[in-house]
């Protein structure tokens, strides 16, 4: 019986190096590629539709001029283009802190999750520091899943507009990603 097992084990062994081995030499066989789009993102800060929640916070925050200490979490909707009515494209989902001091900063761990089009089922993973003071701000893209496998690359993002009366900020994404 052990002894069955253990071949058995052996064997799945095997077979599931196999299959590694086949789908790493494949991937190593495509080119990296570079792809470049534009995409918006509907942040709604505030009603009874937003999707922002602030989750913490320290007991210093509220004396913070730049809220340092606050965390949030966001599940925002991904459009193409900038109209909340425009085609949907996934959303964005992740973590936000405020993490400095003396200047307005966000430091972002945050997943793009694609659910239209051919990146359908694929991810994004973007990490880094927004100084929302900058007009265009850069953060890494850290990788991805799907058709995006061992992304790595860039976003420029910037404010397209703020209607703070609405609780609606849209932002621009551009992202130039490499993956195979
Ligand atoms: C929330 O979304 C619903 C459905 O889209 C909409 O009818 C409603 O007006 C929205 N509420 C606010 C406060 O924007
Ligand atoms: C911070 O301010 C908010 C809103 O005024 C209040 O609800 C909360 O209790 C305050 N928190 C601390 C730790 O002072
Ligand atoms: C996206 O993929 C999911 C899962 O494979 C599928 O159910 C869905 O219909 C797809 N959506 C589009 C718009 O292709």
């Amino acid at each position: 019986m052990a002894i069955t097992q253990t071949k058995l084990f052996l064997f799945s062994l095997i077979v599931s190096s196999t299959i590694l081995t086949t789908k790493s030499e494949l991937l190593s066989s495509k080119r990296e590629k570079l792809t470049r789009f534009r995409l918006h993102v509907q942040n709604i800060i505030a009603g009874s539709n937003a999707t922002v929640a602030t989750v913490a916070q320290a007991s210093m925050t509220n004396q913070s001029a730049t809220l340092f200490g606050q965390v949030a979490v966001v599940d925002d909707v991904v459009t193409v283009d900038p109209e909340t009515s425009s085609k949907n494209m996934g959303r964005v989902q992740g973590l936000v802190a405020f993490t400095s001091q003396s200047e307005m900063v966000l430091s972002m761990s945050m997943t793009f999750v694609f659910t239209e089009g051919k990146y359908n089922g694929s991810d994004l993973t973007v990490m880094g520091r927004n100084l929302l003071s900058l007009k265009v701000r850069e953060m890494p893209i850290i990788g991805g899943t799907g058709l995006f496998r061992l992304a790595r690359g860039y976003v420029r993002t910037s404010t397209y507009s703020s209607d703070l009366k609405k609780g609606l900020i849209v932002l621009v994404y551009d992202f130039y990603v490499y993956h195979y």
